[in-house]
């Protein structure tokens, strides 16, 4: 990768990795010059690192090693590292992701150096502003100058916000270009064996704020969880997040709930694909499940990604114990089958390549 007027990606957190990668590869099958920039949010191997060598992404040419904070501290050390970087390199465009830290510190950055910025995966929206990805959300898309938009709800948000819709492009799901991708390769018997589970079994992730931060809201999940687990063994990969408190919680007392380290991508996405149910906070897995034709119990009373529901295997549980375990038992006696949202295609990669050139070239 070159560094001279370069379309700068950042990336920082697990889920930014499976959403640049096809952009990356698209662009680069153009000859663009590219830079990648990893602000070190997520730092753990298991956490990134692992997921660069499933994926095939290059190393980035980077890593501004920000790491962890509360959220004032982890913006400020992003948006002060990042200015240096584009201010040295000026890239001709920076590219953000998603909806963590990283994405609003780069997009906030970039713009006050009057450098365009293009958000991939706009217009989602909770309607929940306690959750810090929402803010992240409204502000990135308030002042990226394309944005790249997964589905026809999140085209019709960004409209009600007053956004010029000349900004928006309609392009697909880059996460899902992902999955199709790889799907070949995914294989769950050797994950499923290492980790200990044969015949059926549920995948279960936790780690939203608002389900791990207090020991009420993680007494119900752990509630909830283990009498799933009574029914079927449930592999659960733990997000450093929380951890000790839902260990302390005695998450991990239940023989049939295997707590395991995060895994990388295409072992978790091998035993998603071969499991018969997800239990989840996680917004990505949401859209995944529908892909594979996995259903999937949504552990919030809201979702950002509507169109799992209306146009896939997702539904809303949120975190009391009856409504998971009867939901759990009707997901368990049914069969559910992949689904497509309009432009889930594994081209997302490919229009926001093609658009963001021509926007480029446009601007010369
Ligand atoms: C972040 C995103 C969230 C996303 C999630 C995916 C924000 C606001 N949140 O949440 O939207 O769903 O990533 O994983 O950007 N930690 C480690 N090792 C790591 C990274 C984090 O141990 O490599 C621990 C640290 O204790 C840290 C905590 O996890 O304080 C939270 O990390 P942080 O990056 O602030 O947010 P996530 O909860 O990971």
């Amino acid at each position: 990768m070159t560094t001279e007027r370069a379309v700068a990606h950042v990336v920082g957190a697990r889920p930014n990795f499976m959403k640049a990668a096809p952009v990356i590869d698209a662009l680069a099958a153009r000859q663009a010059a590219q830079r990648l920039i990893h602000t070190g949010q997520h730092y753990d191997r298991a956490m990134s690192e692992v997921f660069f060598d499933d994926l095939g992404m290059p190393e980035p040419d980077v890593n501004l090693g920000v790491g962890s904070g509360s959220h004032g501290e982890q913006t400020g050390r992003l948006m002060i590292e990042l200015e240096q970087q584009f201010a040295s390199s000026r890239p001709s465009i920076v590219v953000v992701y998603g909806d963590v830290n990283s994405t609003v510190a780069a997009a906030l950055v970039a713009t006050k150096l009057a450098i365009p910025v293009a958000h991939v995966e706009a217009g989602l929206r909770s309607f929940d502003r306690s959750m810090p990805e929402e803010i992240n959300r409204i502000l990135t898309d308030a002042i990226s100058d394309l944005l790249y938009v997964t589905s026809a709800d999140a085209m019709a948000h960004l409209g009600h916000e007053g956004i010029d819709p000349r900004r928006m492009r309609f392009v697909g799901n880059t996460m899902i270009d992902t999955l199709l991708r790889l799907k070949p390769k995914f294989d769950p018997g050797p994950i499923a064996e290492r980790v200990g589970v044969s015949g059926d079994f549920g995948v279960a992730t936790l780690h939203r704020p608002a389900n791990v931060d207090s020991d009420d809201a993680a007494l119900r999940l752990i509630d909830a969880l283990h009498r799933v687990a009574d029914m079927v063994p449930i592999v659960l990969p733990l997000h450093p997040r929380g951890r000790e408190r839902l260990e302390r919680l005695g998450l991990d007392s239940h023989e049939q709930l295997l707590i395991v380290e995060p895994l990388p991508y295409l072992a978790f996405m091998s035993l998603v694909s071969g499991s018969r149910l997800v239990l989840t906070d996680s917004g990505g897995i949401q859209e995944e499940t529908t892909v594979l034709g996995v259903p999937c119990l949504t552990l919030r009373s809201n979702t950002e990604r509507p169109i799992t529901i209306t146009n896939g295997t997702n539904q809303l549980v949120g975190n009391d114990p009856e409504t998971i375990v009867a939901a759990a038992k009707l997901a368990l006696s049914a069969r559910y089958a992949p689904m497509t949202p309009p432009l889930w295609d594994g081209s997302a990669g490919v229009r926001i390549a093609s658009d963001l050139l021509d926007y480029l070239r446009g601007r010369e």
